[in-house]
């Protein structure tokens, strides 16, 4: 009998899916769960997927490959997909999917499986990542292909001995990792409320945030976080530390419309305090640290990333391309932020750098000024030449300029 590696997460989907592929391509289960930072209890759900009928069941811990290999490159390229989701479910699935790859290969399985639905966008992200990394490998997609209710499915699971959570079930569908926190469904769905305060986990609503605020310094080396207030950290502590800090302040809360991969639009509410912060000062970081023609230039490929990156396209030449890119520009981006977070706020205070462009005896109004102001004249004269010549044309034709 062949073997068929699941990406299982320990939920009512995936358990069921242990089951349901036995039942409808014969294959053996093995379940793999990998830790993106989600602080569950991986042994608990190791167990659960072996009394569920998995003849294996591996947990990986991937916080650190998580943070080295998408996190920073993400903080690199300011990552956030339509200006406000950090895309931290899109940058996880890649790693969730090729860490699933390494495990079949090594086990010698001939199929790969996942939870996800027909209808959202870590389908792709899974699969993509597949097509890249084991295009030879059998793919099965229960979720999308089953048809089951999810009364149907509940029931489904009672006659198979599948444990189904009894306590009120929450009427979110939720997704976590160290970036961030997602919640889908309930009343989440109609956009034209406020997303229900019962929905954050994470963050203080800012109206009930302390009244004093707090400051956080973040270094940077390379573009990549290494400290806070001076005391040098890994990456997922750096991160976890901020997403307690800045959840206190209420800092970090999205809620949108976003535009789905597949065409659907959908309503979506995110908690993301320590990206929140991180991107923060790291723009602010970049705005000293690059000289202006890189810090023009540089949006219109973070745009195309978060594109990229949100389409799951994270094992293709275009991403890596626009990494290398990314890693130039960030040789400079070396130095420290000062955070400001307050009542769901949070803003670049103050900022130090030796890499610095930034120059007093240019800037100053003051004594010590060094900028020569009588250059400007003849660099005027030139830089409104065609404005000048394209008015005039305009004005011989009777039209303005
Ligand atoms: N809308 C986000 C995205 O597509 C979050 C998806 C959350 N995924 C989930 N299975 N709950 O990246």
């Amino acid at each position: 009998m062949g073997l068929c590696a699941l990406a299982y997460s320990g939920g009512l989907d995936t358990s069921v899916a242990i089951k349901w592929i036995k039942e409808n391509y014969g294959y053996d289960v093995l379940a793999i769960s990998v830790d993106v930072g989600e602080e569950r209890d991986y042994e608990g759900i190791r167990q659960k997927a072996l009394q569920i009928g998995a003849v294996d069941a591996v947990v990986i811990d991937a916080k650190q490959e998580f943070f080295d290999e998408h996190l920073r490159r993400a903080i690199w390229a300011n990552l956030m997909y339509e200006h406000k989701y950090p895309a931290f479910t899109s940058l996880a699935r890649p790693l969730l999917a090729k860490k699933q790859v390494e495990v079949a290969l090594e086990r010698g399985a001939e199929c790969l499986a996942h939870g996800c639905t027909g209808k959202g966008n870590d389908q792709v992200r899974f699969e993509t990542t597949y097509a890249a990394l084991a295009p030879h490998m059998k793919v099965v997609a229960p979720v999308r292909e089953w048809g089951m209710t999810r009364d149907q499915e509940i029931e489904y699971a009672q006659q198979h001995g599948i444990p189904v959570p009894v306590d009120k079930k929450s009427p979110y569908s939720i997704d976590v990792n160290l970036w961030g926190r997602s919640i889908e469904c309930g009343l989440i769905e109609d956009p034209s409320q406020e997303v229900p305060e019962d929905a954050w986990l994470w963050t203080t609503a800012p109206e009930k945030a302390p009244d004093e605020p707090a400051y956080v310094t973040i270094g940077f080396e390379e573009g990549t976080p290494v400290s806070l207030n001076g005391e040098r950290m890994d990456g997922p502590t750096l991160v976890a530390r901020l997403n307690q800090l800045g959840g206190a302040h209420g800092v970090g809360r999205v809620n949108m419309m976003e535009n789905r991969l597949v065409g659907i639009k959908s309503r979506e509410a995110y908690e993301a305090p320590a990206a929140t912060i991180i991107l923060t000062a790291h723009r602010d970081l970049e705005s000293i640290t690059l000289d202006r023609e890189t810090y023009h230039f540089k949006p219109y490929l973070e745009l195309r990333y978060a594109e990229l990156v949100y389409y799951g396209q994270w094992f293709t030449p275009l991403r890596k391309a626009i990494d290398a890119f990314m890693a130039e520009t960030q040789k400079r981006v070396n130095g420290e932020v000062t955070v400001k977070l307050y009542k769901g706020h949070c803003e670049a205070v103050a900022r130090k750098s030796d890499w610095s462009l930034y120059e007093y005896s240019l800037a100053t109004y003051d004594t010590g000024d060094k900028f020569d102001q009588s250059a400007s004249k003849g660099f005027i004269d030139i830089f409104a030449l065609p404005a000048k010549v394209a008015a005039r044309v305009a004005r011989e034709h009777g039209m303005e300029p």
